[in-house]
Formats: structure tokens, sequence, C-alpha cells
């Protein structure tokens, strides 16, 4: 039986695909007021402006491609049961071939009615759909003629897929974490999950707001970080 990796991923690892993350000096935060455009209130508050932001996350996510860090976590299914845990509402981890992906905070590339809530009792799948790199803009509707807004999970509201990460999570054997600041909870406290013996390497180039005796810090970017992370693996298999 092949052992089971999880990889938690965040917006570190896209950042070599020329996405911004969120918390760097430069980031999206910085240019952004994230109430405005990422939380419920935002939303209720001014529509047009969250859909503006993200028409123009969907245009830039159509000119990116998946990096060598996407593609080293595809590959490791070749020899381990992976899931990926992704904050990213990117599909870079998708179009890299990954085949068990949990989009913690939803897809950039869908759209469910703004009735359909993330509430409690999560939202109706069924009510969700895809448009690609397309627009959505006010008066736009679902077939039942709800307003239709952008599939993703803001602050305020609800983390629905957190049970399903919890369980991959303390399934593993190995965790890996990449590229995630560890600041946004329910995803930052997922490696407590891990079990009492099981490994969790790290792959970022600046500190990380974890302290465990079960961490090893890959301090590097998420593309040579993944090199390192193979090769710790190879020299394990080989003991
Ligand atoms: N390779 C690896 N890590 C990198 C790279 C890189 N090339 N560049 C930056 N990083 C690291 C940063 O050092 C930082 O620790 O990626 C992390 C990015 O952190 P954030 O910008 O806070 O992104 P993330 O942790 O994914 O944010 C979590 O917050 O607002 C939200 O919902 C949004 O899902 C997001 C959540």
């Amino acid at each position: 039986m092949k052992k089971k990796i999880a990889v938690l991923t965040g917006a570190g690892v896209s950042a070599e695909s020329g996405i911004s993350t969120f918390r760097d000096s430069g980031g999206l935060w910085d240019n952004y007021n994230v109430e405005d455009v990422a939380s419920i209130d935002g939303w209720y508050r001014n529509p047009g402006l969250v859909l503006d932001f993200y028409n123009t996350r969907r245009k830039e996510l159509a000119s990116a491609s998946p990096n060598a860090a996407h593609l080293a976590i595809a590959g490791l299914e070749k020899d381990y049961d992976v899931t990926v845990i992704t904050q990213n509402v990117d599909n870079l981890h998708e179009r890299a071939g990954s085949t068990r992906i949990i989009h913690l905070h939803g897809e950039l590339t869908k759209v469910r009615p703004e009735d359909s809530c993330n509430d409690r009792d999560g939202f109706s799948e069924a009510k969700v759909f895809d448009i690609g790199y397309g627009e959505i803009h006010l008066g736009d509707l679902s077939p039942d003629g709800v307003q239709l807004r952008p599939h993703i999970v803001w602050f305020g509201e609800a983390v629905p897929k957190i049970e399903s990460a919890i369980d991959a999570v303390e399934a593993a054997d190995i965790l890996l974490i990449v590229g995630t600041s560890l600041q946004v909870y329910p995803a930052a406290g997922l490696y407590r999950y891990a079990g009492r013996n099981t490994p969790i390497y790290i792959i970022d180039p600046k500190d990380v707001p974890a302290y465990d005796r079960r961490i090893t810090h890959i301090r590097n970017v998420a593309t040579a970080g993944m090199e390192e992370f193979r090769r710790i693996l190879e020299r394990q298999k080989a003991d």
C-alpha cells in the first residue's frame, strides 16, 4: 500500500506562477481592503466592487500556468497516495495533474446563486457551476433567477470542507505544507491534527508561526523547496 501524503498549500505555491500572495509586501491585501472584497459584509455593502475584484483575479488566472512546484506535487502521486488541501482559489493544482484536491476557500472559476449561502448546512453543490475565466456582473442570474456570486469562502463564512481536510491530515503518514503564512483559521490549525509521529515539512522562504517538534522547515521558495523535499523522500526510501 502506498504511504499517504497530505499537502496543505497557500498562495506561496502559486507565487512563481505570477499570482500575487496576500500578505507579502506588495501582496493583494496591500492594495485592497480585505473587508471590502473578501468578506460577506463587503458583498452586501458593495457587490459590484467584489465582482470586479474576482473578475480581475479570473483574468489573471487565465494567463498563468502551473509552476514546477505544482507539477512536483502532482508527481508525488506516482509513489504516494496524495491529498492536496489548498487555500488557493486558482486551478493550478488541477492543471498540473493533481487528482484529489480539497478547495478549502472555494474556486475562482465557479459561481453560485447568492442565496445558496455557505452556512452551517453548507451549500448545494448542485447549484455551483463553472464559468471558466469569464466575468460575472450585477444582474447575472442563476437559472432560478438569483444574483450570482463567486464560489469563494469569504471572511465571516463557514468553511464546509474543513472536516474532510481534517480527515486527510489525520490519515497522513507525512504532512507537507507549502507557501502559507498560517494566519487564517481554521486552515492554519490543520497541522495540529497530524499524528503524534507524523513528520511535518514546511516549505516557505520566511519564518512561519508553527512550533512543533515534528516540523522541519525547508526555507526556500516552492519550486526549489519541492526539489529538496523529493530528495528527503528519496533518502527515506533508501533507509
Ligand atoms: N514559495 C513559497 N512560499 C512563498 C513564496 C514562494 N515563491 N513566496 C511567498 N511565499 C510565502 C510567504 O512567505 C508567506 O508565508 O507564502 C506565504 C503566503 O502567505 P499569505 O499571503 O498570507 O497567503 P495564504 O497563507 O495562502 O493566505 C491564506 O488568506 O485572505 C486569505 O483567503 C485567502 O486563502 C487565503 C488565506
